[in-house]
């Protein structure tokens, strides 16, 4: 009895269902041209994917589980979020195709008139841009083994140039291509990654643990080999080593890996300058990158104020097996948020570097943020430790580091000293935040001597466990009495001014009965001043001297190696930073407008933009101007850097 409801049911819809059927996607009408744009590149004979997806018998074989990878998105491997840029050779399938496909499915994946396939789409065979400009090779197999862990291997490959070269593409070809997974080009002419490999035995050496001097991209499983858009191209310093940072996923059967790489070369110079942009820099290994054993969540940002108008041209990011997201925005001086990049569930087996579709343009004042997340805890599927364990920055796949690195052209090519210099700035800041944090750099571990700035600037003590609190800065900054000071930190006060000079700057000094003034002003409203001398071969002597002669009565500190004009991007003298009690620079600059330019002057400011500033940070409010270009002498970089 059970069974009749269901047959008149059935009986009742099998005209419709026909009909459905009829107006059903077929495989060779609508399904086949997905497949075969979307998924063939790589599932075909000699390419990465398990299996392949080149007719109608494999999709049909297939189709279950190429529907689940599709409608999570696993397949075919893209990983920006939509929204957050617009990137060339995107694999990213459309709602519509993904409902088709599925539709499909229901319907019983009916073939279509088979006449109507498609053809396969022509893959090219050997060189996907043609003849390469210079050929080379391993110089001796890899063996991969049939199973164990993922390897990560460096193939050091001298390139014998004699002359410097402009790199426009990097295409390779791979002996054993199922097992190789992704590769980054690096290059490298201090020696370094040479000095690590081995005459005999497997070429190359283990792991990710290398600096490299220069970089020509990367490549993930499936990626396209393109050309630099708009003449532009990488540097290649003569007499280079090509280091391929590569990484293999086994294949249950042993493989020999030689791989061969073209390199592609502009005719000449181009005429705009491409330049990285790495936010954190140095992968955040001066961002205080340390994870808490369990820790979901774990969060560094970084960001950065354009100088110029700026264009982006491409964006990567990187972490190891923690990382979790990834986001770029901009904040345009008209207020405007963009989004510019975003990964959301970050996978290391997919290292992508991506151009934009149309340069992004960025106006001069628009703040590029980045924010890099991990996951240390037990629940994410990919972390290789169980129970967690505390991760710090490290170049080993255990260790972690994390940044969004964007490539970058100034919008005018007279721009690119200007651009050079704040991003260097931006890199001193960082090391100095690291070092008023008072962030332990394991230098030993990276095999690199620290810098001699690094070891000259005072050793805060030792942490075991991670903080649990912003630490009280352990800054060791003495005045002209030995007396410590802490300018970086408004401990007990409302702001902290720097008045950044040298005793020869004539513009500095005609301003220290001006400063001296507003010191007398707003001291007793809880504003600390201290004037800062930044030749760094200034005795102390000399500096006593000078403070007499002009009436400075507040601390004086001689900043030796920089570390004050660093943290507060300061560039001339005389310039003033105000810090605010959390450590944020609440303003920069001059003090007010009566210089308008070296060698003007007028009669009295209009314009008192250090006074306002004060002001307003006293009566709670925000500081209307936040950002002054100041007149005066430029601060020289220290000779040892
Ligand atoms: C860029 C190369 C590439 C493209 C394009 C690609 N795949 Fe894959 N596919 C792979 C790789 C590699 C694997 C093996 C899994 C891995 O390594 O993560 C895979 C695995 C799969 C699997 C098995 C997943 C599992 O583990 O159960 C399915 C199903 C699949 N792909 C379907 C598709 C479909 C459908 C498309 C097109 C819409 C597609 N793939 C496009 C590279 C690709």
């Amino acid at each position: 009895m059970r069974k009749w409801p269901v047959v008149i049911f059935a009986l009742v819809l099998t005209p419709l269902t026909v009909h459905a059927a009829e107006n059903a996607p077929t495989f060779a009408e609508d399904i086949a041209p997905i497949v075969f744009d979307s998924c063939t590149s790589c599932h075909r004979p000699g390419q990465v994917a398990p299996f392949p997806l080149m007719n109608y018998a494999d999709t049909r074989k297939h189709a279950k589980s190429m529907r689940r990878v599709m409608d999570d998105r696993f397949m075919p491997p893209w990983h920006p979020q939509e929204g957050f840029g617009e990137f060339r050779d995107s694999r990213r399938l459309s709602d519509k195709q993904i409902a088709m496909f599925s539709k499909w499915v229901d319907a019983g994946m009916p073939e279509g008139d088979a006449k109507k396939t498609p053809a396969l789409p022509k893959f090219p065979e050997g060189w996907q841009l043609g003849k390469p400009d210079l050929v080379v090779e391993m110089d001796r197999p890899f063996n991969v083994p049939a199973e164990g862990a993922d390897i990560y291997q460096n193939f050091v490959i001298p390139l014998g140039l004699t002359e410097d070269k402009w790199v426009t593409a990097v295409e390779f070809r791979a002996t054993a291509p199922v097992v190789l997974h992704h590769i980054l080009y690096f290059l490298d002419d201090s020696g370094r990654a040479r000095a690590k490999t081995s005459k005999e035995g497997q070429p190359g050496f283990p792991g990710m643990g290398f600096r490299p001097t220069g970089s020509l991209g990367g490549w993930a499983v499936g990626g396209i080999p393109s050309k630099l858009p708009d003449g532009l191209a990488l540097p290649l310093k003569k007499g280079s080593d090509l280091v391929l940072q590569t990484h293999f996923h086994l294949s249950g059967k042993t493989e020999k890996e030689t791989i061969t790489v073209g390199l592609y070369f502009a005719d000449k110079a181009p005429k705009r300058t491409l330049i990285g942009l790495p936010l954190p820099p140095a992968f955040g290994l001066f961002s205080g990158v340390d994870i808490p054993a369990g820790k979901a969540g774990f969060k560094i940002t970084d960001s950065f104020t354009l100088p110029v108008d700026v264009d982006l041209v491409g964006v990567g990011a990187h972490a190891h097996y923690l990382g979790k997201t990834m986001k770029a925005m901009a904040t345009l001086p008209d207020g405007t948020e963009k989004k510019l990049f975003s990964i959301q569930d970050w996978d290391f087996n997919w290292q992508g570097q991506y151009l934009y579709k149309e340069f992004v343009r960025l106006p001069k004042g628009t703040v590029v943020r980045s924010e890099i997340t991990w996951d240390n805890s037990a629940n994410n599927p990919r972390n290789p430790s169980d129970p967690p364990v505390r991760v710090k920055w490290g170049e080993g796949s255990k260790d972690e580091m994390g940044a969004v690195n964007f490539r970058i052209l100034a919008a005018n090519e007279a721009d690119v000293p200007k651009l050079r210099e704040a991003l260097q700035t931006h890199v001193r800041q960082t090391v100095v935040h690291a070092r008023v944090r008072g962030d332990v750099i394991e230098w030993e571990k990276l095999g690199v001597p620290p810098p001699a700035w690094w070891k000259e600037t005072p050793t805060p003590k030792k942490q075991d466990e991670p903080k649990k609190e912003t630490p009280k800065a352990p800054v060791g900054f003495r005045d002209l009495d030995g007396k410590e000071q802490t300018p970086l930190t408004v401990d007990g006060a409302k702001a902290n001014v720097l008045f950044f000079i040298t005793t020869d700057c004539p513009i500095g000094n005609s301003y220290s009965p001006e400063i001296t003034a507003l010191q007398k002003e707003f001291a007793e409203k809880g504003v600390r001043f201290y004037a800062v001398q930044v030749d760094s071969e200034l005795t102390a002597d000399a500096a006593r001297t000078h403070a007499k002669e002009y009436g400075l009565s507040m601390p004086i500190i001689i900043d030796t190696k920089h570390q004050l004009v660093s943290a507060t991007g300061v560039t001339r003298t005389p310039e003033v930073a105000v810090i605010l009690p959390d450590g944020k620079l609440a303003y920069r600059g001059r003090i007010d407008d009566r210089y308008p330019g070296l060698g003007k002057k007028k009669p009295a400011p209009k314009q008192r933009d250090l006074k306002d500033a004060l002001t307003a940070i006293l009566a709670g409010e925000a500081v209307a101007n936040t950002r002054t270009e100041a007149v005066g002498c430029s601060i020289p970089d220290l000779p040892t850097r």
